[in-house]
C-alpha cells in the first residue's frame, strides 16, 4: 500500500476528512508547523503519528523547507498532501517534489489565489465560488488542476456561509483527489492532469 504524508498547520478538517475516508492508503504522518494545530490532536486520536517542524525555529525559509523535506523522507511517502498548510515552500523543496506533492485551495483558481478567497468572490460579486485540488508549481496557489468543486454563492452569503459551503466541497473532493493519485489514474500533461479510467500499478 502507499504511504501518504498530511501537513496542516490549524484546524485539519481537510486531513480529517482524508482519514475519515479510509481511503486504500496508509497515512504515515502528520507533520505541522505549527505546534498548536488542532489537526495534531484529531491525528493522534486515529493514532496517525505526528510531528511538529515550527517554522519559527528557522532563521530562512530554506533551512525550515530542508529540515521539513528531511522529516518527511522518513517516511518514503508516494504523495506529500498540503491540507491547509500556510507556510510557502521554496522552489527547492517544490521541485524535490514534483509531481507528487497537491494542495486543496479555497477558490476556483486561477481565481483569487492566496488568501482571504471568501472575501474577494464577494467583493467581485462573482456568482460562482468553489475549490480546487493542483499539483503544487513553484508559484503560490498555481499548477495543473486536478478537481475542482463549484457552489453558488448566495445574494445574502457572509464570508462564514461561503466559506461553510466551500469547505463541505473541499471535504468532498479532496479524498477524491488522492484516491485517484493513489491509484495512478492522473497523468500530468503540460498544466492539465488527465483521469485516466485504467487503474496503474506504479
Ligand atoms: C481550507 O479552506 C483549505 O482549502 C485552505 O486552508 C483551509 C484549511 O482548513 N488551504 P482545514 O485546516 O483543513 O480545516
Amino acid at each position: 500500500m502507499k504511504s501518504i504524508v498530511i501537513l496542516i498547520s490549524g484546524r485539519g478538517s481537510n486531513m480529517q476528512a482524508l482519514i475519515e475516508a479510509a481511503l486504500p492508503v496508509r497515512i504515515a504522518a502528520v507533520i505541522s508547523n505549527n505546534p498548536d494545530a488542532a489537526g495534531l490532536e484529531i491525528a493522534k486520536k486515529h493514532n496517525i503519528e505526528t510531528c511538529v517542524v515550527d517554522h519559527r525555529q528557522y532563521s530562512d525559509r530554506a533551512e525550515f523547507d530542508l529540515l521539513l523535506a528531511d522529516k518527511i523522507d522518513l517516511y518514503r511517502p508516494s504523495l506529500i498532501v498540503l491540507a491547509g498548510f500556510m507556510r510557502v515552500l521554496g522552489g527547492d523543496f517544490v521541485n524535490k517534489y514534483k509531481d507528487k506533492l497537491i494542495n486543496i485551495h479555497p477558490s476556483l483558481l486561477p481565481a483569487f489565489p492566496g488568501l482571504g478567497t471568501h472575501k474577494k468572490a464577494l467583493k467581485e460579486g462573482v456568482k460562482i465560488h468553489g475549490c480546487t485540488v493542483h499539483f503544487v508549481t513553484s508559484e503560490v496557489d498555481h499548477g495543473p488542476i486536478i478537481i475542482q468543486a463549484t457552489v453558488p454563492v448566495l445574494p445574502d452569503d457572509t464570508n462564514e456561509t461561503l466559506a461553510a459551503r466551500v469547505l463541505l466541497q473541499e471535504h468532498r473532493i479532496f479524498p477524491e483527489a488522492v484516491h485517484l493519485f493513489v491509484e495512478g489514474r492522473l497523468e500530468i500533461s503540460g498544466s492539465s492532469v488527465k483521469v485516466c479510467n485504467e487503474i496503474s500499478e506504479n
